[in-house]
């Protein structure tokens, strides 16, 4: 069975333009099929209307049309806590409350009506390359590289099925850029965690290899294996994307 489907998913949204209120289509009819253990990066333009698509997996926001299918089973059916848990997103800008690392890994628990168990923790922050130490540490005074772990790390602690990544490396130094790229690779084959990461960066999609899905003004434009992508793309926006030539908001 897929992880993860989606039929004709659409998203309308309201923007004001020169003080008129004007409907705009952010998805355009997505399908995308999902099979358990993929790894795939959804790269395109920025306002393309990827976090939205990622917002959408996760309930953050509802579609407008279409169905999308988690285990078979239609998310709009689904409690939306428990829908969370098996759908954990960690955004581009790491979210961190005003409090202690083992109360923000704990967090996402707390919410579940269920208490963590310390070596728990202590085995994520190991996985996301940190040691317990971090458990009692600041959480406002650690790097953003460090928050975007920990981030990781209580996305982690409620056991999610699929992980959905925004953008995770735009704040971060080249470094620590490869070293969340080589963490997603082990969590996508440790526990064959299902993993979709939105990224602005065609060379990141590149070293993450798998599966790639580009999006243009909120269509599906070309999905396949990133090798194919990039050496014979089928699509002309495609393409320009991957050559540098289109522009924002397209
Ligand atoms: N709350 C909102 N109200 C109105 N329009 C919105 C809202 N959020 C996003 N949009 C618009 O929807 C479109 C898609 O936005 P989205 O954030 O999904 O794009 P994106 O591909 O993630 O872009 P980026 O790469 O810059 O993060 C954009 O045109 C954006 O301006
Ligand atoms: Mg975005």
């Amino acid at each position: 069975m897929k992880k993860l489907c989606l039929k004709k998913v659409s998203k309308k949204k309201w923007i004001l333009e020169n003080h008129t209120p004007k409907e705009i289509l952010v998805l355009d009819q997505v399908d995308l099929e999902v099979d358990p253990g993929d790894l795939i990066t959804i790269i395109g333009p920025s306002g393309s209307g990827k976090s939205t698509l990622l917002r959408i997996l996760n309930r953050l926001e509802d579609a407008s049309e279409g169905d999308i299918f988690l285990d078979g089973g239609n998310i709009k059916d689904m409690d939306v806590i428990e829908l969370r848990r098996k759908v954990g997103l960690v955004f581009q800008v790491p979210v961190m409350f005003d409090s202690s690392v083992e109360e923000n890994i704990f967090y996402g628990l707390k919410l579940l009506g269920r208490e963590g168990e310390k070596e728990v923790a202590e085995r994520y922050l190991s996985l996301v390359g940190l040691n317990r130490d971090f458990l009692k540490r600041d959480s406002a005074r650690l790097s953003v590289g460090e928050k975007q772990r920990i981030s990781v790390a209580r996305a982690l602690m409620v056991e999610p099925e699929v992980l959905l990544l925004d953008e995770p490396t735009s704040a971060l130094d080249p470094t620590a850029t490869l070293e969340i790229e080589n963490l997603v690779l082990k969590l996508n084959l440790k526990l064959n965690l299902t993993v979709l990461l939105v990224t602005h960066d065609i060379q990141q999609a590149r070293r993450l290899g798998h599966k790639s899905v580009v999006v243009v003004k909120g269509r599906k434009v070309e999905e396949g294996p990133i090798e194919n992508l990039f050496g014979f793309p089928e699509s002309h926006l495609t393409k320009r994307f991957l050559e540098g030539n289109l522009k924002e908001g397209s």
